[in-house]
């Protein structure tokens, strides 16, 4: 395999897969991986589902695309079913997380626009991931991405994670905020899940009422099922304005959605937003094959039951050394001790126990398994990291 041609944005690890299936990848001599990953929580019901697979096939032999100038049945029907499914009004399909959320980041600008805002700020989160176009990437904490990038820090508050009280006091220290935007978990920033859980999206959204703030949620990587319901916001009470996905919801075919609700519908017109690809026939009928999976299985139920098998089971064995765990579903963190050197683990779990993992946010295991991942594999990933990691003890 050679690199020659690629810009080498990615430190690729060096392996590659011809074939997938299920919660399994295989290399070119079918030796088989287990995957906790999933292509970074985007093939949820597994490499190649039928049903997707059966989508894909059937569409790409019917019709690809024809540009949004025209109606396109499929994504009607794709609109239809995610925002019944997300309890939201309507919806712009984007190609990407980045364009759902730079699609979100222009909606709150046009929001306080249309209020006579000359330069409106969005609070965003320490440790948030957002994207790599300019304006998501600026809504980005990560320093390292942004360098070099002239981004709009300007733009953006940004608070710690989890703390209600850093936002009541911008509230006074700013009149010129309209919307907070914001992961109800963090992905790449840790895995971080706030103190008080989902109740802290409850208490972002009062405080978003009280000042009249868009609520803005981005849900790429938390969405489709990973955290065992459809968003995460649905473990709470919580309603947002504006709710942004990716990943997980084209199951590996690239598509994106900035979901709007209430206030914030209506805000884009003709003109105001666009995509040549977004909501193609063929991207729109996989979304539809996706929630269709989704809301006739019981795959999100095994969602929730699988991943606290999966974390109670390294907690047994190894909560004695100082590992915790924390997360939802499917979206799982391991937290190693602090002082652990983590830097050889992704390579010596993929080549020693033939397991794919991440590592985020230092010394947390990132563990992203299909939602539909059976106990025995379940438990095959439990014992594989576990004997990857006892031996540090
Ligand atoms: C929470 C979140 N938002 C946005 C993105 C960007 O998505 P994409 O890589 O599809 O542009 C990611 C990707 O990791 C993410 O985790």
């Amino acid at each position: 395999m050679s690199a020659t041609y690629l810009m080498p944005t990615y430190n690729r690890q060096p392996i590659s897969f011809t074939r997938g299936s299920g919660s399994w990848l295989y290399t070119k001599d079918e030796t088989p991986y287990l995957d906790a990953l999933t292509g970074i929580a985007v093939c949820g019901l597994g490499h190649c589902h039928p049903q997707v697979t059966d989508a894909i096939q059937q569409q790409a032999a019917t019709l690809v695309h024809t540009s949004n100038l025209f109606g396109i049945d499929w994504q009607e029907r794709a609109g239809e079913i995610l925002c019944t499914s997300a309890q939201m009004d309507s919806v712009f399909f984007a190609n990407s997380g980045a364009e759902a959320n730079e699609a979100a980041l222009k909606l709150a600008r046009l929001y306080a626009h249309k209020q006579g805002f000359k330069r409106p700020k969005v609070i965003v989160m320490e440790q948030s991931f957002h994207g790599r176009t300019l304006l998501s990437l600026s809504a980005t904490a990560n320093p390292k991405a942004r360098e070099g990038f002239y981004t709009l820090d300007d733009d953006f508050i940004r608070v710690p994670f989890g703390d209600i009280a850093v936002i009541k006091q911008a509230a006074q220290d700013h009149d010129d905020i309209c919307a907070i935007f914001v992961e109800p978990i963090q992905g790449e920033g840790g895995l971080n899940t706030a103190a008080n859980g989902f109740t802290y999206l409850e208490e972002l959204q009062a405080e978003c009422e009280a000042h009249n703030w868009l609520f803005m949620l981005d849900e790429v990587q938390t969405g489709n099922g990973r955290t065992g319901k459809y968003f995460a916001y649905q473990h709470s009470k919580a309603r947002p304005d504006v709710l942004t996905t990716a990943k997980g919801l084209g199951n590996g075919f690239p598509i994106g959605a900035c979901m709007v609700r209430g206030r914030a519908n209506g805000l884009f017109g003709a003109g105001s937003h666009g995509s040549t690809y977004g909501g193609t026939p063929l991207a729109s009928r996989v979304v539809h094959s996706v929630y269709d999976v989704l809301a006739n299985s019981d795959i999100m139920d095994n969602a929730v039951t699988e991943g606290l098998f999966i974390r109670e089971t390294i907690v047994d064995a190894l909560g004695q050394y100082g590992v915790s765990s924390r997360g939802a579903g499917m979206m799982i963190g391991i937290s190693l001790p602090e002082n652990m050197d983590c830097s050889q683990l992704v390579d010596r779990a993929r080549d020693e126990q033939k397991l794919i993992i991440n590592i985020t946010g230092g010394h947390v295991v990132r563990l992203l398994p299909p939602l539909n991942m059976s106990r025995d594999e379940s438990t095959q990933v439990a014992e594989r990291l576990i004997d990857l990691l006892k031996p540090s003890f």
